[in-house]
């Protein structure tokens, strides 16, 4: 980024709120060097993405999916998405391994440059968090299991945050940069 203040675009796709805190975090590690609009990428209408000098969108992942609502976006602002400097970043619980926490080797990354009509310049995976005493009972059973079968925490009073803030702080700098 140059010295003048650039204006950044920040979008989350979130259900308990962990890519929204990633993307907050973002925002102040930025600190002046960006003027930084956030938003509910669930919630916006059409935008015009060339206003801004980067666009970054953080997505979480859900029994294997990211939201749809993430394709629709994507489909309707793909070629302003290849045209601007925008980067992306998965969120999932899976990334709290080494060897599953890059573009390369997440399997939901992979799958995503398959499905997505832009590829991102810049492309992070992020450690989430696992909050038991919020989900619903269904969810808590199911993360529950998938928790016994990779060896992680299966204390349904438990809230665990993963996420790793110094490799959040390393790719801010690169998305300042890029
Ligand atoms: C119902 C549910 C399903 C999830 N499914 C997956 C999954 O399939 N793979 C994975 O790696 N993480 C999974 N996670 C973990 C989330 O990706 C992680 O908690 C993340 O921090 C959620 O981010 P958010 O709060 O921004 O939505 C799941 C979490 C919940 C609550």
């Amino acid at each position: 980024m140059s010295n003048a203040t650039q204006k950044v675009l920040l979008l989350h796709s979130s259900r308990e709120g962990q890519t929204k805190k990633i993307l907050h975090y973002i925002e102040s590690q930025l600190g002046e060097r960006a003027q930084c609009d956030v938003s509910d990428l669930h919630q916006v209408p059409t935008l015009d993405l060339t206003q801004y000098d980067r666009v970054l969108i953080g997505a979480s992942i859900r029994y294997g999916h990211f939201n749809k609502k993430l394709y629709q976006f994507i489909d309707t602002h793909s070629e302003q998405l290849n045209r601007v400097k925008a980067g992306f970043f998965s969120v999932n619980l899976t990334a709290r391994k080494p060897g599953k926490d890059t573009a390369e080797t997440s399997a939901y990354s992979r799958k995503f440059l398959e499905k997505s009509p832009w590829t991102p310049q810049l492309h992070g995976v992020f450690a989430g968090a696992l909050y038991y005493p919020r989900y619903k009972w269904f969810d808590r059973m199911m993360i529950r299991l998938i928790m016994h079968i990779t060896g992680g925490e299966t204390d349904t009073s438990k809230e665990v945050e993963y996420t790793d803030w110094q490799k959040v702080k390393a790719f801010t700098d690169q998305f300042a940069q890029f």
